[in-house]
Order: C-alpha cells, then structure tokens, then sequence
C-alpha cells in the first residue's frame, strides 16, 4: 500500500450515516465506475467484504434454484465460483480448463451448444495459476446464447485492460487489496443493465443488492460500513484516476516483462504461455531439485519478500510471485529477481 492510502486509513472515523460520509460514498461509486469502465445505468459499489463477498455478491443476486450455469473452471478461484454457485441452488455444469492454460472460446461454445446456460461464469486473473481468461471472447459467446456473464476481477481490475463497457460484461467483482493498492476489506462491485435487470430474490440479506442500493444511493441504513476502509478505497481509486487506466497498464505490463526477461535470465520458466500471462501475478516454475517451501522462507527471512506457492495440483511445481498495483516497480522487480537469485544459488551474488 502506497503512505498516501495508509495515511487516508487513519483520518477521523465518519458514522456510517454522516452526510460527509454520504458525500464520499457517492464518489467512491462514481470512481468506481470510471474504473471498471462502466457503461451507463450501471450500479458500481463497494461491499463489505473481501474478494470473496464481492464474488457472493454476484452469485446471490443472478443465481437462484435451478439457474443453469456453466462455470469455466481454470484454477482455484473458478472452483470457488463454481462451488458458490451451486451452495445458491444452481445446476451447475463445469467447463474443466488445464491449470496453466486459458479457455478456448471455441470450447465455451461448444459447451453452450450441448446445453444452454442462464449464466456463464469466468475468472478473467485466474491467481492460482497466473492466467489470463478471454472474458471479451466469452461474453460476446455467452450473449449469443442469451446467457448472462459474470467475471471475476479481482487480480485485474486496476493492473490490467478490463472493460466493462466495451466487453460487453453484466456482473464484475474485485477486491481492494490487489490492482487498486488498498488494504483488503471491502469489494468493489459492478452490475450493468442487463444484469440488473435480470437480479432474483436474494437469499443473503447482506449480500441483497436492493438493499445496498438503499444505504449507496437513498440513504436508507443496511449496515455500518467502516469509513477508514472506504477512505482507503476512495484515496486508492484517486490514486488509479492521477495515473490514468492506460498508464497503469502500462506500468504493470512493463514491470511483468522485466520480471520475466530477468528470470528467464537466471534459467528460470514461466508456467503460462507468453500470450496468456497475467501481469499482476507471475508463476515461475521451481526448477527440478528445488524445495520450494526453502526458497520462500528464505525469501521473507532474508528479503523481507512474501512470494505464494503453488496450489492444488501445481502445489511444489511453481512460486506465485505478485507484481501489482503499488508494488509493481522496477526497484521490486530488482530486488525480487536478485532475491531469487540468491535463494537459488544462481545470481550474481551467487
Ligand atoms: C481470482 C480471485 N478470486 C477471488 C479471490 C478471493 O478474494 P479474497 O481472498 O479477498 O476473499 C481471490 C483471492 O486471492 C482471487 O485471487
């Protein structure tokens, strides 16, 4: 987190109800439209929660007993995805993805093809592999079918090209704590029209759209949203609109390739092919004969550097080496590669 967001965390607390804080609630949902990239009549706001309640958010609202949805499965988190929306009664049918490889847009219409679907459901930053999904791809084939898509955002909204708008998505959800550069807590949300046109009774009372439209846009009370949080959220998303969506793309997407260049130069590999990377989370292969779990702890007790492992089947196979928001710059790449270096006996230091 950058000192700007951390100082704007221990402002003065606001009541949940405070016209100050009212007023700040109404940009944090203007801001976070501009940042998805919203197109217009949709519902942007932040729910109180981690990533997991923003994805809960989604499900609740679209999904009740007997939605058919086809959930595309490429790692951990589409898993989640999937599991949630069975746990609403849906009838859920999975699209099963090697970890490591992107859908084949081809293979979603295939699958639409033998069996129409309400909703499809899509990781666009898969975290647990480090791959990047076609949603664009996925959307315009899901709407051919009629079918809703719903997309998780959380480790590419505000590191990498998402576009609501223009993609033609329904519902997105993110979190604080990756691409934005704020602590984890809450999660940023973004029904378009057609989504919420198509909401269903929800089950969750938290987690009930019309209610938090009621506290966001009429005022009514839901539940007492903690202001430090949203006054991170707000300096972050600030800090998103100062830098500009392409630039910071841009920064991450330099910042990856750095990383990349410079571990393919210590003869280390990447487990995603070079066109579906995410540049918010690298995956690097543990080289054969490599303890995995030695590398990392003598990445935190030596650098200070905390680096994921792999996860479920890739669990020993790879590290999950995140680059994003106000961490990707190249004195962290720096550090990070010369780190690696030392761990594996292989840098200059070596
Ligand atoms: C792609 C993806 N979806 C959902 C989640 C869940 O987010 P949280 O841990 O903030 O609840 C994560 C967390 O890393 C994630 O990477």
């Amino acid at each position: 987190m950058s000192p700007r967001v951390m100082r704007a965390m221990a402002s003065p607390v606001l009541s949940h109800l405070d016209p100050e804080f009212l007023g700040l609630m109404d940009d944090l949902r203007a801001g976070l439209a501009r940042v998805f990239c919203a197109p217009a009549g949709s519902l942007a706001l932040a729910i109180s929660g981690t990533g997991t309640s923003g994805m809960e958010a989604a499900v609740a609202n679209l999904v009740q007993r007997g939605t058919r949805v086809l959930a595309i499965v490429s790692g951990y988190f589409g898993d989640r995805l999937a599991e949630m929306c069975a746990r609403y009664g849906a009838d859920v049918r999975r699209l099963d993805v090697e970890w490591g490889r992107a859908v084949d847009p081809d293979d979603v219409r295939k699958a639409l093809e033998t069996s129409a679907a309400d909703i499809v459901c899509v990781v666009h930053a898969e975290t647990s592999t480090g791959v990047l999904n076609p949603v664009e791809a996925v959307a315009r084939i899901a709407h051919e079918g009629g079918a809703l898509v719903v997309v998780d955002a959380v480790t590419s909204l505000g590191g990498m090209p998402l576009d609501v708008a223009g993609w033609d998505l329904d519902a997105v959800y993110s979190c604080s704590q990756k691409g934005l550069g704020a602590p984890s807590g809450l999660a940023p949300v973004c029904f378009a029209p057609r989504a919420l046109a198509k909401r269903v009774t929800c089950r969750s009372f938290y987690f009930d759209l019309s209610l938090l439209e009621d506290y966001w846009v009429r005022r009514k009370y839901h539940h007492t949203m903690s202001s430090s949080l949203v006054y991170a959220l707000a300096e972050a998303v600030a800090m998103v609109e100062e830098e500009g969506l392409a630039a910071r793309w841009a920064r991450h997407e330099g910042n990856h390739r750095a990383f990349v260049d410079g571990a393919t130069r210590l003869g280390l590999s990447m487990l995603v092919p070079e066109a579906a990377r995410l540049w918010t989370l690298n995956t690097v292969r543990v080289p054969a004969g490599v303890d995995d779990a030695a590398v990392r702890r003598h990445l935190l007790q030596r650098f200070n550097i905390e680096i994921g492992a792999g996860l479920g089947p890739l669990a020993g196979q790879i590290f999950r080496i995140g680059l994003m928001g106000h961490g990707s710059t190249p004195a962290h790449v720096a550090l990070c590669l010369a780190a690696l270096g030392d761990a594996l006996g292989r840098g200059p230091h070596a």
